[in-house]
């Protein structure tokens, strides 16, 4: 694992509007890392400055150890990217297109494009015109040209837009194997938290140019439960169950239909549940079901902490 890009105290304006202010962050190979942010967050336009489509004004940006104002070329050897719509002549084939790109590129082998065709599942319909690709397929076209000259480091702006749920799935599959098992860093953006959560290993929460959080995605989950395990209990008597656990200075409860949910705060949570288990059943009350409820989404995390947030940096 290495560092792929750091960026460094970056800002940006337009006119007197500040997009981006003072953002630091670092992303590493072999990780999908996710910037994750509502409309006008400022996304794109992080994504434009790394890629080189606007000068950086304010901060600095490393892709692999080379900065992007002072080696810019060498900086740009690492970078593969797809912001907004990629360049596809539509009235040729994906392997045409391919063979177009590969043109003005150096160090493109036979082997690797055959490689990449394979790696983003279009061997059926490679040799087919692209007019004729469906959405899915040409966003998958616009990663194999990203993919070509063997990028360490991989950005995505929003690239699951318009896909199915299939078509996310295979693109997550896709970006997923691409970061673990060819060790590079993928970067992508979304708006779309239920699908970060599913895709990326870190995500950094960006709202109205501020990281607001930057952690795994892991930690996120939890973070936002404060470490609080549910379990939901069904029982012959709810009533004389949850006077039974109050008594139980160490959980909450709270009703909830024909259940009963009990909030633990704690890590030998397994033992607290088995120990208030053992107490029903000897006080007389039949306990048909004990589950754990999920912790929340993402998406629910996400909102939250936006809400809370403010320009708030964690
Ligand atoms: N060329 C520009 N001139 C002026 N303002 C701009 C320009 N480009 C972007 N902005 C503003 O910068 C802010 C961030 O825009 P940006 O496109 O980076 O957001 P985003 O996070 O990518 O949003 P979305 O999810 O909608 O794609 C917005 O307020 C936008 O209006
Ligand atoms: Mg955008």
């Amino acid at each position: 694992m290495s560092t792929a890009l750091k960026i460094k105290n970056i800002s940006k304006t337009y006119g007197n509007r500040t997009v981006l202010n003072n953002v630091s962050f670092e992303t590493y190979t072999g990780e999908v890392f996710g910037l994750l942010g509502p409309n006008g967050a400022g996304k794109t336009t992080l994504i434009k400055l790394i890629t080189g489509l606007i000068n950086i004004e304010e901060g600095e940006i490393e892709i692999f150890e080379k900065s992007l104002n002072k080696e810019y070329e060498e900086a740009m050897s690492y970078l593969g990217a797809i912001v907004e719509n990629p360049e596809m002549y539509k009235y040729l084939t994906g392997r045409q297109n391919i063979m177009q790109y590969v043109r003005m590129r150096k160090n493109v082998t036979p082997e690797r494009i055959e490689e990449v065709i394979k790696l983003v599942g279009l061997t059926n319909r490679i040799n087919d015109k692209v007019s004729k690709y469906s959405l899915g397929m040409r966003q998958r076209l616009g990663v194999a040209l990203a993919l070509l000259h063997n990028p360490r480091l991989l950005i995505l702006d929003e690239p699951t837009n318009g896909l199915d749920p299939v078509g996310i799935k295979n693109l997550r599959d896709i970006l997923t194997n691409i970061a673990h098992k060819e060790d590079v860093c993928v970067m992508v953006s979304s708006h779309l938290m239920s699908e970060m959560e599913l895709m990326c290993d870190r995500v950094a929460i960006i709202n109205e140019g501020n990281v607001i959080r930057l952690d795994s995605i892991d930690n996120l989950l939890s973070v936002s439960q404060g470490h609080q395990v549910t379990f939901a209990y069904s029982t012959s008597d709810l009533e004389k169950t949850q006077h039974l656990i109050a008594e139980n200075s160490e959980v909450q409860t709270e009703p909830d239909n024909q259940k009963l949910l009990v909030h633990v705060n704690s890590d030998n949570n397994l033992e607290i549940i088995a120990s208030i288990t053992a107490m029903l059943v000897k006080n007389g009350i039949s306990v048909y079901t004990v589950s754990k409820v999920e912790n929340q989404n993402l998406e629910e995390a996400f909102i939250s902490i936006t809400n809370k947030g403010g320009g708030q940096i964690v």
